[in-house]
């Protein structure tokens, strides 16, 4: 709660620039008006955006079928999004676009594509035409497991051409973490390549699959594209190369006349238990959600240059680097590799470079920026730029002014967008020529989204009081359920309080209706805007053979917002040392990926626990972050171990 009363002492607000105001696609008129109908007759309001924002082939029979906690949006209406993102740009009044720029691509290298919308078009009809030939069929689901280049753009908008739910796995998960996402989807198709390059090297990430594959009976094809040029190996039969298929495909497919609750894709995120969540977004709901907030809060023009650094294989590569943005028909860069390759400036020569006006980033990036230093970005133009945005976990008021100041030239509004994979699409963030901004605050909901902050009762709490994020009504983004597991998406978002979705994250609003997000309250850590859940760490670390028992928790960190801490008993007679770190170090590497390491891992004989055998993490998050710990301990079962934690703390 510390936070949140120094948040609340930020005094700073910017109201939108009347310039900006009078161009926005929307102003403060038709925000006020939107607002009204939004919470006086949500459905009505959706239903305007879905009309002015989407193309359908049917419409629908009803708006919303609200079974709590099952939601259909748009019942009995057809669309196809690959429709919305391709073909309805290249008809009509729109048919100019066939040589706008879809899709520019900045390898790492220094290599770069631009594909147009009539490129893209043509790329995903072939591709499609693959995938069937490869026998996939409506309703069979493909994996992704690629670098950030177009083939991956392309690949989920062929997958969402035909009907097959794309279940893209970000490049940076393990071969194992792989293996249990191909095999909880049931995935028929795995679209990989030979690699990608990362910080000037090429990275292999066919092995990866070759590992995977190898325990994922689902699985009767392999397609690689040819990216590194590096030898690697390929199965006869099972694996094809993308261009060898490609040179043969017909560019002549139509899109799939889909229900607008057809799957669209599943997407695995980390909850509170060692299994990833399979989160299941439907078709034309989603498409409304992140067409009409991509619009609205990013104001995307014709002549806007928009650039999202996230990779596809997070929620915010699929709303808002493909989907939102090229349902739109604005251009979408994409960029493969890291900020600092090959020199510490390398974004904001993109920016220069490519004339980017809209700039999309997560606070982590910002303050790795920061560090950095402020000669990288002075080095070049960015006076093209023209709106800012961030995502993926709370932005320290520091961050919020540097960005401000050193990247937007303090001209540039900066919208702070909250949401979750959950949540498809945005959910509370400002409106940039309608809403004035505040350092560190999302700002107000989404014109027919309802937040609130609530206690332990469901009884909204009164400001200056925290309590928990939860959304009272359904929205068209909304998850459809958890892959497989109805009883779980029951018990995850549902059961804490009556047909209202529980958030998982801690939050504070203000007495004008601003939202302070403070961060998870799970048991879901946010490290660099990933989450990761902290159960999922422990069973890595359990499953290595020399650890009995193993705690893991968050505790901040300056850059990286929350780092890991991990309390390890090892097995009796082995030796806790260096030496054992760095082979755990690799196991929870190999288990899950480099981005669930653990940046400290303490070695214990026993772990605080109550006297039912619940871990104290309260007690450890407080040891780790270097906190005297002020809780109860009365019901902890033996004394001699926090003192021991602390000990090993002091050493
Ligand atoms: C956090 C990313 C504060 C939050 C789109 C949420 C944020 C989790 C913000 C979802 C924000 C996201 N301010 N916190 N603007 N945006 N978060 O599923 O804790 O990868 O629950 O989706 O990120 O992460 P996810």
């Amino acid at each position: 709660m510390a936070d949140i009363e120094s948040l609340l002492k930020e005094k700073r607000v910017f109201k939108p620039d009347s310039k900006f105001a009078r161009k926005a696609n929307w102003n403060k008129k038709t925000v006020e008006a939107y607002r009204k109908q939004g919470a006086r007759k949500p459905e009505r309001f959706w239903a305007k955006m879905a009309k002015d924002n989407v193309s359908w082939f049917k419409p629908w029979k009803k708006v919303l079928d609200w079974k709590p906690p099952f939601a259909k949006w748009f019942v009995g209406a057809k669309t196809n999004v690959s429709y919305n993102c391709l073909d309805r740009h290249l008809e009509g009044k729109n048919a100019w676009r066939k040589n706008k720029a879809a899709i520019i691509w900045e390898g790492e290298p220094g290599d770069s594509r631009v594909l147009t919308y009539g490129d893209l078009h043509r790329e995903v009809c072939k591709f499609a035409n693959v995938l069937k030939g490869l026998g996939v069929k409506k309703g069979d689901r493909v994996a992704l497991y690629m670098p950030m280049v177009p083939e991956l753009a392309i690949a989920m908008l062929a997958c969402t051409r035909i009907g097959a739910p794309h279940n893209v796995v970000f490049g940076g998960f393990s071969a194992d973490a792989l293996r249990d996402r191909i095999n909880d989807a049931g995935a028929k198709v795995v679209i990989t390549a030979d690699g990608g390059f990362r910080r000037g090297a090429p990275l292999d990430l066919k092995t990866a699959v070759d590992e995977a594959v190898a325990k994922a009976p689902c699985v009767t094809n392999v397609v690689v594209v040819k990216r590194t040029g590096e030898a690697c190996s390929m199965k006869a039969k099972r694996d094809l190369w993308w261009h060898d298929l490609m040179a043969d495909a017909s560019s002549d497919c139509p899109p799939a006349k889909l229900d607008s609750e057809h799957p669209l894709f599943i997407l695995y995120t980390s909850g509170t238990t060692g299994k990833p969540k399979g989160i299941l977004h439907t078709t034309g709901g989603y498409l409304t959600h992140v067409t009409t907030t991509s619009k609205a809060i990013f104001d995307l023009k014709d002549d806007d240059t928009y650039w999202c650094t996230a990779d596809c294989g997070w929620i915010t590569g699929h709303s808002y680097v493909v989907y939102g943005i090229l349902a739109n028909g604005a251009t979408t860069l994409m960029y493969e590799g890291t900020p600092n390759t090959p020199g510490f400036d390398r974004f904001w020569e993109i920016i220069e470079r490519y004339r980017v006006t809209i700039f999309y980033t997560a606070p982590t990036a910002i303050r790795t920026f920061i560090r950095w230093g402020d000669e990288h970005p002075k080095k070049h133009d960015l006076s093209s730029l023209r709106l800012l945005g961030t995502v993926g976990e709370p932005i320290n008021p520091e961050a919020w002014m540097w960005y401000h100041r050193v990247i937007g030239g303090k001209r540039c509004p900066i919208v702070d967008t909250w949401w979750q994979t959950e949540t498809g699409g945005i959910m509370i963030s400002a409106l940039p020529g309608a809403v004035a901004t505040k350092p560190g605050s999302a700002t107000l909901p989404f014109p027919g989204i309802d937040p609130a902050v609530v206690d332990e009762d469901g009884k909204p709490v009164t400001p200056p009081n925290g309590g928990f994020l939860v959304l009272r009504k359904p929205w068209p983004g909304m998850l459809r359920g958890i892959w497989g597991d109805p009883e779980r998406f029951k018990e995850t978002y549902w059961s804490q309080y009556k047909n209202t979705y529980f958030a998982g994250d801690g939050a504070h609003r203000e007495k004008s209706g601003y939202f302070w997000v403070m961060g998870r309250i799970d048991d879901v850590m946010n490290i660099s805007g990933h989450r990761i859940g902290t159960m999922e760490v422990e069973s890595a670390l359990v499953s290595h053979e020399k650890v009995a028992e193993a705690a893991v928790v968050g505790r901040p960190d300056e850059i990286t917002g929350t780092a890991i801490v991990a309390f390890v008993t090892p097995v009796g007679g082995v030796d806790a040392g260096k030496k054992l770190s760095g082979e755990l170090l690799q196991h929870v590497t190999k288990e899950i990926g480099a981005i669930a390491k653990p940046a400290d891992i303490r070695f214990t004989d026993a772990l605080p626990k109550t006297r039912s055998g619940k871990i104290m993490r309260r007690l450890l998050r407080d040891i780790a972050s270097g906190k005297e710990s002020a809780g109860d301990t009365t019901t902890l079962e033996d004394y001699s171990v926090l003192a021991k934690l602390r000990e090993s703390d002091e050493n």
